[in-house]
């Protein structure tokens, strides 16, 4: 089956990775000329990489990386068995572009997003056939971490998260079957994760580097909750924070922090900016998974 991918950012190109490594030829449209061209190209500099680490054979990259072909227009991916979108955080696009993938694809092709935060029910809605959507959220990096939520929307067929389930598991991924509710699991279990740490450092109990210790050294986190914000990226995190305070009627238990939106204002979107709650041009980088 052929999987097209829509967004070749941080997600896309990894879960293009995933797939295609899983045997499955892939259909990657980035509507970012420039970006799909970055994402191919990191792709070939991935694989290249793990067969020099001895983690893949060099057989075994060089049939990914000639599974994963670039596609010009969104018509490319008209014969592809599931398509799984990973663009930009907002619900009215993604409402769009399913819209416009219904004209391309066959009846019987999926429709899968990637969402963190927004309701898959909403998105689903935008469709002719919202019985066909389903989430598939992939954690970042989508190569190395194995956890994948499977969501079904109000209006997904019967059976379909199931035999979604027994696909993600055959690219090797640990699915879990999640309801459609705000954040999934494990968006909405980290959101006091990073919000009581945020909470902490505003009222001036302790600073970034001291709560990040205590969550790794004493926690036994593999990251600290500043550090992880930083890898994240705030763009990305604080929207989903936002999305799942507001899906939340507004509950301050998810209430989104001053501090990070001034990150975000100030445009120190974290690691990959260069500086974030660390300053990564400093060199004092905290370890990423
Ligand atoms: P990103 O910003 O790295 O990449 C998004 C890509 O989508 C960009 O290359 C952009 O040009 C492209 N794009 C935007 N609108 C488009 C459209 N209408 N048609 C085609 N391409 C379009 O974003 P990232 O981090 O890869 O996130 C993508 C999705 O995955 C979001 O829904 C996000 O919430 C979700 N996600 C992100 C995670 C993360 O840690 N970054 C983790 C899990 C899910």
């Amino acid at each position: 089956m052929t999987i097209g991918i829509v967004g070749s950012g941080a997600m896309g190109a990894g879960i293009a990775q995933v797939v295609a490594q899983a045997g499955h030829p892939v259909r990657l449209f980035d509507q970012d000329a420039a970006a799909l061209a970055r994402a191919t190209a990191g792709l070939a500099a991935t694989l290249g990489k793990l067969a020099e680490k001895g983690k893949l054979t060099p057989e075994v990259a060089a049939a990914t990386k000639a599974r994963i072909s670039p596609a010009a227009s969104l018509g490319e991916l008209a014969g592809c068995g599931l398509v799984l979108e990973a663009i930009v955080e907002k619900l009215e696009a993604k409402q769009q572009l399913f819209r416009e993938l219904e004209v391309v694809v066959g009846e019987e092709c999926l429709l899968a997003t990637n969402t963190s935060s927004l309701s898959v029910t909403a998105i689903a809605a935008a469709c002719q056939q919202p019985e066909r959507c389903v989430g598939i959220h992939f954690f970042n990096p989508a190569p190395v971490l194995p956890l994948v939520e499977v969501v079904a929307a109000a209006q997904t067929r019967p059976g379909l998260a199931d035999e979604v389930r027994t696909l993600v598991q055959s690219w090797g991924k640990r699915p879990v079957l999640a309801q459609d509710t705000p954040g999934f699991i494990v968006n909405r279990v980290a959101r006091p994760f990073y919000g009581e740490a945020l909470r902490i450092l505003e009222e001036g109990l302790a600073d970034i580097a001291t709560i990040d210790w205590a969550l790794t050294e004493l926690g036994g986190f593999r990251m600290g909750p500043f550090a992880l914000m930083d890898f994240i990226g705030h763009d990305v995190n604080f929207r989903v924070t936002e999305a799942v305070f507001a899906a939340f009627f507004f509950d301050p238990r998810y209430r989104p922090s001053f501090r990070q939106q001034q990150l975000l204002l100030a445009g120190y979107l974290g690691c990959k900016t260069g500086r974030g709650f660390y300053d990564y041009a400093s060199g004092a980088v905290p370890p990423t998974p």
